[in-house]
């Protein structure tokens, strides 16, 4: 069905264009949690050298939970959301009195400042549980190729994303699939001028056949 051609495209592009990256292809939900907020409002390229940075002197859980927070926030110096890099010695000591990392869905999803989005990549990536990434990117994605022109930021936007996006999800491998949807929309599905001749679902895309592929995604609030 469409749910399966769709997973199965995405998932072709990514084994011909992945980004080799040093959080990929790990499951050790620490090191997937620490990129997954550096990530959150940071491009990749100059995130890379901080998620390094950070690892070298917290390589573990423990190591980050017993640290001063100003030696942490020293590592972020530069990142800016500081409030990040609080949160994660809040949590690191969370996860330290639960007695290790919390392994499902809900538990993750109650660290201090995990949400909904870091909860799906910790428990896809590090656990192989299915539950579907709904970043920028993939927002973006779904947006065009099903020309949906609910805005992103509005409850009914992120209800009626967040469904699409659990359906398309390939719950055989979804770390693979969340992965490849991220990559997809970072470097073929573009926020500017995607070079759409070049993409696998060209034929599928509505956005495409309708000439509003740089209209979308919609956002209300401005
Ligand atoms: N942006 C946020 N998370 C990412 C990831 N795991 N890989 C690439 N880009 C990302």
């Amino acid at each position: 069905n469409g749910d399966l051609f769709f997973a199965k495209t995405i998932e072709e592009w990514y084994d011909k264009n992945r980004r080799e990256l040093p959080w990929r292809d790990i499951t050790d939900p620490y090191r997937i949690w620490i990129s997954e907020i550096i990530l959150q409002q940071t491009q990749v390229a100059q995130g890379y050298d901080y998620f390094l940075r950070f690892i070298r002197r917290f390589p573990t859980v423990e190591t980050l939970s017993s640290a001063n927070l100003d030696e942490v926030l020293q590592l972020w110096q530069g990142l800016g959301y500081y409030s990040r890099a609080r949160n994660l010695h809040q949590a690191a000591r969370q996860i330290v009195n639960l007695g290790g990392f919390p392994k499902d869905y809900k538990n993750i999803r109650a660290l201090k400042g995990v949400g909904d989005y870091t909860a799906a990549a910790i428990s896809s990536f590090a656990y192989g549980l299915p539950y579907a990434t709904v970043d920028g990117n993939v927002y973006r994605v779904l947006a065009r190729v099903f020309a949906i022109d609910t805005p992103i930021d509005t409850t009914a936007g992120k209800k009626q994303f967040a469904q699409l996006a659990q359906q398309l999800l390939d719950k055989k491998r979804p770390a693979l699939y969340n992965q490849a949807l991220m990559d997809f929309g970072a470097l073929q599905c573009r926020p500017k001028s995607p070079d759409c001749t070049k993409c696998p679902l060209i034929a599928k895309c509505a956005a495409f056949a309708s000439k509003c592929v740089d209209t979308l995604p919609v956002k209300q609030k401005r």
